[in-house]
């Protein structure tokens, strides 16, 4: 049996989604519904895709599938006759979608309209049903509030409000227009609307919620032929929109696995079950184009794509292992997962990568929480009982515990909840190497620089621990903590690095090294000069040295105190310099 055979066409072989091969219905023909969306209705799902005959556009087809692997043909749910240009006698329709009108009780198609000769009109169609399979009948052909639209999809938002996300101004911009009450047009009292991801030239827009966030799928404009996927998300649907990375990361990332985004679709029975439905396009013959369709993960706050020879819905079975801990516990076990890639920090022929999830190979690691700091812990890796060590800010080894600050790491908090994982030594921070995230790429240590892959979410195995509370990742309460949590940490980074507070008239200056090493600068000063060290939280003296002013003089605090933080006070006949420090 070939390949393309075993492809949905017989539902009984393993795996039967095999993206980019022929998929066949149940009576065993090619299924042909190109830049589809699938909408689960009364537990049935519902592809509506162009149907195409060679490069003619026949209309939209419906395919209905209990399974989600044997699909039905219920033939032309809306014909291209039905929709055809009074000049030229012709009409194209491409990327379907449909959504449900709660107020009217109506399905709603919207339709990327052309007039058979080329892509010059740009307009959608809108077509309605009463019931979701059709026929769906002729509404009208529009621009969205006189803007040319080409790739299009609609989005009904949770509180029922609706959105046609259109690319205009000749596929420079991506036009967001809020449709009326009945969906049948844009809305006018007032006009609603927004340009997003302005000159980006982004295509194939496919968009869907998770909790508060929007997020986005695009693909860049290269007429049939495939481009590098891009991500976008935004808190506000009409707000701005931040771009995010392309969201496949295996080989052939940079043809989006040789597909274009058209449709992402939510499963019900986990949190963490999407798929990403693109189309494979044969530009001399669209009809026989094929289906790219690959589980997509939120599971590290961003959409990510990886590419699997063929699957099935059991992928999921696992979806919700891995969550965020609402807060870290010192002494508890954790992952990290890096946010580009959805791939786990782990250990492989001891080498420290990234990669899938994989139970011999994730690396646990006991965080200990490193007394008198804050975000900073030792981090045991648990298989080996070993700490991970910042070695020369450049390479991560296990090694047995010491005292050294190579074994300390600090936390630095981002708003989406992730983490920059650095060494306190160094102060570099856990990168992956290269710009590749593919299965097994190395992990090491850079300066901090937005443009590497340096963001790590903490997780935890709800297997393991399923009382522990989940951080709700996606909510808007989450992000806002989490700015708190960066303005705390701003403030106590200000703090470790505070120098040259000093007292009018003194002329003297403290300053510190931020490892125990407190300077104070007496040079200006005859005579002795007295410090005092003092516990900051409990005004508890710690230590204290004379010395003679008239020259530079260090103190060295580490030792005659533990990390924590400390006042110091130096005194001469000039006066008395002042300085807050954080010994590490
Ligand atoms: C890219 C679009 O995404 C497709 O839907 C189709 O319109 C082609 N361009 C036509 O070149």
């Amino acid at each position: 049996m070939s390949l393309s055979l075993m492809a949905f066409g017989s539902v009984q072989s393993a795996n039967p989604i095999v993206p980019g091969e022929t998929w066949n219905d149940t009576r065993g023909a090619r299924i042909n519904a190109h830049g589809c969306c699938v909408v689960k209705h009364d537990g049935a799902y519902y592809w509506f895709g162009e149907n195409r005959s060679g490069m003619t556009s026949m209309g939209v087809s419906c395919y209905r599938s209990t399974d989600f692997y044997s699909w039905e043909n219920l033939g032309l749910a809306f014909k291209t006759s039905q929709a055809l240009d009074p000049e030229t006698g012709k009409g194209t329709l491409e990327r379907p979608k449909v959504i449900y009108n709660d107020k009217t009780g109506k399905w709603v198609m919207y339709i990327h309209w052309e007039d058979g000769t080329g892509y010059g009109k740009a307009r959608v169609c809108v077509a309605t049903a009463d019931n979701i399979e059709g026929p769906y009948e002729f509404s009208s052909t529009f621009r969205p509030n006189d803007h040319d639209s080409r790739d299009q999809t609609v989005f009904k938002d949770t509180d029922g409000k609706a959105y046609h996300f259109g690319s205009t101004d000749m596929n420079t911009n991506m036009n967001v227009a809020l449709l009326s009450e009945d969906y049948l047009t844009t809305e006018q009292n007032p006009v609603t609307e927004t340009k997003i991801l302005l000159g980006l030239q982004y295509e194939a827009p496919a968009i869907f919620k998770v909790g508060d966030i929007y997020y986005g799928l695009f693909s860049g404009c290269t007429g049939w032929n495939p481009n590098p996927g891009h991500s976008a998300w935004s808190t506000e649907i009409m707000g701005t929109w931040n771009t995010g990375e392309n969201f496949t990361v295996d080989n052939e990332k940079s043809t989006t696995y040789r597909s274009q985004s058209t449709y992402v679709l939510k499963l019900d029975g986990h949190d963490n079950a999407y798929v990403y439905m693109g189309d494979r396009w044969n530009s001399s013959n669209v009809e026989t184009s094929t289906y790219v369709w690959l589980p997509l993960s939120m599971r590290s706050g961003y959409p990510v794509v990886k590419w699997l020879d063929r699957w099935d819905l059991s992928v999921f079975d696992d979806a919700d292992r891995f969550k965020r801990p609402a807060e870290i516990v010192s002494g508890e076990t954790y992952y990290f997962i890096e946010a580009n890639s959805d791939r786990f920090m782990s250990l492989s022929n001891n080498q420290i990568c990234l990669k899938n999830d994989n139970e011999a190979e994730n690396m646990q690691l006991r965080f200990v929480a490193v007394e008198g700091k804050q975000y900073t812990y030792k981090m045991q890796e648990v298989t080996s009982g070993k700490y991970l060590e910042d070695l020369f800010g450049k390479t991560l080894r296990l090694s047995a515990e010491s005292d050294s600050e190579s074994q300390q790491w600090y936390l630095k908090q981002n708003e989406d909840g992730t983490y920059r994982v650095c060494g306190v030594t160094s102060g570099n921070c856990l990168t992956v190497s290269g710009s590749s995230t593919s299965e097994g790429v190395a992990l090491y240590l850079t300066e901090p620089d937005d443009e590497k892959f340096q963001k790590f979410g903490v997780y935890f195995d709800t297997y393991a621990r399923p009382d522990e509370a989940v951080a709700d990742m996606f909510s808007a309460e989450y992000r806002a903590a989490n700015r708190q949590i960066m303005a705390d940490q701003e403030e106590y980074e200000a703090g470790l690095s505070s120098v040259g507070l000093v007292a009018a008239g003194s002329g003297m200056n403290i300053s510190s090294t931020g490892d125990g090493m407190v300077i104070v600068d007496a040079a200006g000063v005859d005579g002795m000069v007295s410090v005092n060290v003092f516990e900051a939280a409990s005004g508890r003296s710690v230590c204290s040295e004379t010395f003679p002013g008239g020259e530079s003089s260090q103190v060295d605090l580490g030792n005659c105190v533990a990390p924590g933080v400390y006042v110091v006070v130096a005194t001469a006949s000039t006066g008395s310099a002042v300085e807050k420090v954080i010994i590490r």
